[in-house]
């Protein structure tokens, strides 16, 4: 009663009313005039010619851009594309751990490689959604669990043996198209098949050749140009699926199954329980070998370079091999494999060194807000394209010491330094959510290649030590890599 008598007086619906308008006052204040908080962006990199200044410089290669530019900007910067498209680097461990655990809905893959898609094909990874990407994904994984891993080695091994063999008792061979032909072996067995390997090889290899070459650094911005590269591009992406097609048929009909990883394919099945179409096992193959096959031969690569330049680490690999040989002959398997730490390191450095895939990118989705390792916090905008780069990260002076120098021992027990400052200091293989599927495959195969070579060659590098071939989509060796040999014969004792 009281309260209604009160509300009813004129005096306290004064009130009320000046109450009301001061609030709906603050909010138009408070929205159109008070400043906003204040977003703390990443610095810019200045460009002298405004508009694509940033496209031009990124164009003009990335790494000495960021090796420009870190110094002055430190572990966050943007760099201004074109119009307002941005794109924002996330420089070392303690800024890009988000860029790798990020979710696919705050950062995506899908717009930054969706150049992928006229070579890998429709239906598959970046051409279809990210629910059916993670399922396709549990394909690779599963097609590349120990348990078949142990049946690709014993190829692997085959493939080396019967490489090698072909060479004479001493001679003189580029390594780099020598290993770049191995691997390309090595893949078709594994992946593609024995029918590719043994029955189709040249005329495979040929349309991967033309998938390769359509792979242009114009094709990242202009994924579907009339021009010729892209045509011939299109007409082996169609003739590889005709073959692959016939294969998965014959197969399905011999009732045959192998051990590799396009039997793995066909037998995968969806959540909901439909198989794999034979477009998509194409695809995935395709897929698989863009990702496997130039990193893998580029990486053997520059660790036979390193190894013959190094006469300490040559000298520990060969003791490495000597012990393995008096405990298991020249028997060489999955496992024997495994024991080959020292291997192991030479090969990681010379990635660390050379990672192949230079640029990561990511789409973001959402705000969010990275610190550096001074404590300072940078906001980066939605919209924005992010990046982190393996080749400058691995060199950074404050996680790796004397980055510059080829050092194995850095990551051994007690050094570890890819471990001490943190996750995502060494990410020659990405890492996190994305982090690469096949990277214990390309480890088994460099070792089988390697294991081989130092058991069973003398090996001199006779051309100078490679420089590194920046033009290339997958960063490679420029020019070729002479090397002399001699067959010997380890001595165990
Ligand atoms: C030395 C050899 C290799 C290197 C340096 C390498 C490097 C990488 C890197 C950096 C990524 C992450 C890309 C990103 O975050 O955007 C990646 C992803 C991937 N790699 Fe590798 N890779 C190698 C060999 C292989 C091989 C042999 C295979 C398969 C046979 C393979 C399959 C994949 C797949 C399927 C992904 C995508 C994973 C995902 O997005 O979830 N890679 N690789």
């Amino acid at each position: 009663m009281i309260l209604e008598k009160q509300l009813g007086d004129p005096k306290w619906v004064n009130i009320a009313t000046i109450l009301i308008t001061t609030l709906i006052t603050f909010k138009i204040i408070s929205t159109f005039l008070l400043p906003k908080p204040k977003k703390n962006l990443p610095p810019v990199i200045q460009t002298p010619i405004p508009i694509i200044g940033g496209l031009l410089q990124f164009l003009k290669g990335p790494i000495v851009m960021l090796r420009k530019e870190y110094p002055k900007l430190g572990s966050v910067f943007t760099l201004n594309l074109f119009f307002n498209k941005n794109i924002t680097f996330l420089i070392g461990p303690e800024v890009s751990a988000h860029f790798f655990k990020a979710s696919e809905t705050d950062l995506s893959q899908q717009e930054v490689y969706q150049f992928n898609v006229p070579t890998f094909g429709p239906g598959v990874v970046f051409d279809v959604d990210y629910s059916v990407r993670q399922e396709q994904f549990r394909f690779f994984t599963e097609a590349l669990r120990v348990t078949k891993l142990k049946g690709y080695v014993d190829m692997m091994v085959s493939e080396a043996e019967e490489y090698f063999s072909k060479w004479g008792d001493s001679g003189e061979v580029d390594l780099k198209h020598e290993l770049e032909r191995l691997i390309i072996l090595t893949a078709s067995r594994c992946l593609l098949g024995e029918e590719v390997r043994n029955k189709l090889f040249d005329d495979v290899s040929a349309l991967f050749h033309d998938l390769d070459n359509g792979m242009q650094p114009i094709s990242v911005i202009f994924p579907y140009l009339p021009i010729p590269c892209h045509r011939t591009r299109d007409r082996a992406r169609k003739k590889l699926a005709h073959i692959f097609s016939t294969i998965i048929n014959s197969r399905k009909q011999s009732g045959k199954s192998e051990n590799d990883m396009l039997q793995c394919f066909i037998d995968s099945k969806y959540k909901n329980g439909r198989p794999t179409t034979e477009s998509e096992v194409t695809g995935l193959l395709i897929a698989a070998l863009f990702a496997g096959q130039h990193t893998s031969s580029i990486t053997s690569t520059w660790s036979g370079a390193y190894l013959l330049s190094n006469p300490k680490y040559m000298a520990a690999a060969l003791d490495e091999q000597k012990n393995i040989m008096k405990d298991h002959g020249n028997q060489i398997d999955h496992d024997i494999l495994s024991e080959m730490n020292v291997l192991y390191r030479c090969i990681k450095e010379a990635l660390r060194l050379h990672p192949p895939l230079i640029m990561l990118l990511r789409s973001s989705h959402c705000d969010f807000t990275v610190t550096t390792k001074e404590g300072k916090d940078y906001d980066i905008p939605k919209g924005h394209i992010v990046a982190t780069s393996p080749a400058f990260a691995n060199r950074l002076p404050h996680v790796f010491k004397d980055p510059d120098t080829y050092d194995p021992d850095r990551f051994s027990p007690g050094r570890e330094e890819d471990k001490v400052s943190g996750a995502f200091s060494y990410i020659s293989f990405g890492g996190g959510r994305h982090g690469c599927l096949g990277e214990p495959f390309a480890y088994l195969q460099i070792k089988a290649i390697w294991s081989h070579l130092l058991r069973n060659f003398e090996l001199e590098l006779v051309s100078p030590f490679p420089e590194t071939d920046w033009n290339a989509m997958v960063v490679g060796v420029k020019g070729k890599v002479m090397v002399r040999y001699k067959r010997k014969v380890l001595p165990v004792n």
